[in-house]
């Protein structure tokens, strides 16, 4: 069995209170999660350190880690609202979203602020989990210092397939991959986009894919679970 990574991008839905219940229901369940999967939590940056305090307790999540749903692209300084990886530093962090679609579109992030995050977080010991839709795997490859670009991630997310409840196709997103090897070369390739129970078996099975980036299927920690155990 080759080990999945799948990464729960919680992006700005919840109080503190309801990752309190989420957490609790969680937990129960945590220690089922098999050995070879790596589950990453990404709560908002708000909520981290309620989480690194629940995640400490390896023996309850023997395979979660934490995440950040985006970083700053500067250093630690004076970037009022931004949060830098030294900010983070004692919270166990190991994965950075980076470049996610809706950065792209509500933030009107670039492929340089993105390659500029990749450099702070690789900088800090963070990997980087860059997002890409077919329309930017080049250009986001190309933007990215050569040193850095294989020491990523890249999650492929075709922008009609994120929160549609329709995942894109295997053959699809085996293609996809293809172009993502060409520009970044043998990096780990996550898919992610309406990835949940009813996506399909041979999906969630295929040992091309080396994970899984969950939005609204991550909400409900059982549903969470249950799509945890359905990836092999
Ligand atoms: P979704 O979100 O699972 O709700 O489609 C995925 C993502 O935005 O990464």
């Amino acid at each position: 069995m080759s080990s999945k990574i799948i990464i729960a991008n919680f992006k700005s839905n919840k109080t503190r209170e309801e990752y309190e219940v989420w957490l609790e229901t969680f937990e129960k369940q945590a220690h089922t999660i098999p050995s070879t999967t790596k589950v990453v939590l990404a709560p908002p940056a708000v909520d981290l350190m309620f989480f690194a305090n629940r995640l400490q307790d390896k023996k309850t999540y023997p395979t979660t880690t934490l995440g950040i749903q985006d970083i700053s692209p500067f250093p630690a300084g004076a970037y009022t609202g931004a949060v830098s990886t030294r900010n983070l530093e004692g919270y166990g962090v190991t994965h950075a979203i980076i470049g996610h679609s809706e950065r792209r579109t509500y933030f009107h992030e670039t492929d340089v602020d993105i390659a500029n995050k990749v450099r702070e977080s690789l900088g800090a010991g963070i990997t980087p989990i860059v997002c890409v839709s077919q329309e930017t795997i080049t250009s986001q490859a190309n933007a990215i210092d050569n040193h850095d670009r294989t020491k990523v991630i890249v999650a492929f997310e075709p922008l009609d397939h994120i929160g549609t409840g329709i995942a894109d196709s295997l053959d699809n997103i085996l293609r996809a991959k293809e172009l993502v090897q060409e520009a970044f070369g043998k990096v780990p390739y996550i898919y992610g986009g309406s990835v949940d129970l009813h996506t399909e078996l041979k999906l969630l099975e295929h040992s091309d894919i080396d994970g899984f980036l969950v939005g609204s299927a991550s909400l409900d920690p059982k549903t969470f679970l249950s799509l945890i155990h359905l990836v092999k």
